[in-house]
């Protein structure tokens, strides 16, 4: 098949007839700064046309097939959910097909997507990335700085994740944040390896969810590939990470998590944020932050003016 067979094939295999109709968030704040949807992305997606900055996607890593692991000195099982479960390696490349295609008509032509994976998913993603037409931008190695032993002892101990960083087009050009990156680490280059820990005990307020992501990590994404004001999607939502790392940032959020009870602590991490003090504390508390508002002059000076657009696809009258 070539380029344009597959994309096609990919489309069609879960695209729903377009709905006119406008579609109900799950939760809105009230400043239409943090948007969810319950309900399937694969469905949801292809429902609306707007286009977004950047957009973060944590899918599923199909790990889960009764591993076990050490959880706060316990054996505990590693799976994660029915929505983990392992499929063949022909059934991830699919999926993986199928989301990266409905995502790349969701992103504006110069914008990027960053994707995380462990080895269970993430040469999948890169291959279906490049059979796309998405340039790969760099694949950034998450070193963690906390990460559980094993107590098998019969391998390394798992302590990386990766994370890939694509635009959408060979040709059009991206937005990296440089000399942000370069004041982040000191004033030297900002390298592909992060070494950020596993979520802290604060970011677990509102319950943790299985494989939830540390605000520092979304932090850094979101500062090197956008400005104030940009639109960000996240079609795995799951708690909301990204959404909430984006409005610490004076980012704009749409999140699709199929799970109500996922949703539910999306809704509630960026309700605890509604409060200022809140929402000072935990700025504080994540360095990549904190130097960037350090360097808030040149950040103001390579901001677009900020949009204040809503979701024009989104209905108001919600009960919440
Ligand atoms: C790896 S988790 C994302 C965790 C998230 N980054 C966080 O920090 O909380 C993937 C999420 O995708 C959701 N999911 C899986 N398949 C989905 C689908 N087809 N549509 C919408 N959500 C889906 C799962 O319920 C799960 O919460």
């Amino acid at each position: 098949m070539n380029k344009r067979q597959i994309i096609h094939a990919a489309k069609n295999n879960y695209a729903v007839s377009c709905q006119r109709e406008m579609l109900t968030p799950y939760y809105r704040s009230s400043d239409h700064a943090f948007n969810l949807l319950h309900g399937d992305t694969f469905e949801l997606l292809p429902q609306f046309n707007f286009k977004f900055d950047m957009i973060f996607a944590d899918p599923p890593y199909f790990l889960s097939s009764g591993g076990i692991s050490v959880q706060s000195g316990k054996v505990v099982c590693v799976d994660k959910g029915d929505w983990d479960k392992s499929m063949s390696q022909e059934d991830v490349n699919a999926f993986n097909l199928k989301w990266l295609s409905l995502c790349r008509e969701k992103l504006k032509d110069n914008g990027t997507i960053w994707i995380s994976g462990t080895y269970h998913n993430i040469f999948s993603v890169a291959n279906c990335l490049t059979q796309l037409g998405y340039k790969i931008l760099n694949v950034v190695t998450w070193a963690k700085t906390n990460p559980p032993p094993n107590i098998s002892c019969r391998y390394f101990t798992y302590s990386t994740e990766f994370v890939i960083w694509a635009r959408k087009s060979e040709k059009v050009p991206h937005f990296y944040n440089y000399e942000l990156m370069k004041h982040i680490n000191d004033d030297k280059q900002m390298t592909d390896v992060w070494r950020l820990p596993a979520i802290a005990p604060w970011e677990k307020s509102c319950t943790k969810h299985p494989t939830q992501k540390p605000l520092g990590l979304l932090s850094r994404i979101i500062l090197a590939s956008t400005k104030p004001g940009a639109w960000i999607l996240d079609p795995f939502a799951g708690s909301s990470t990204t959404g909430i790392a984006a409005n610490l940032l004076d980012r704009l959020f749409l999140g699709i998590e199929r799970e109500e009870k996922f949703a539910a602590i999306g809704k509630a991490r960026r309700e605890e944020i509604e409060n200022p003090h809140t929402y000072t504390i935990y700025r504080s508390k994540i360095p990549d932050i904190v130097k960037s508002s350090e360097n808030q002059m040149k950040l103001l000076e390579c901001c677009e003016s900020n949009r204040v657009e809503s979701l024009p696809f989104l209905c108001d009258d919600i009960s919440l």
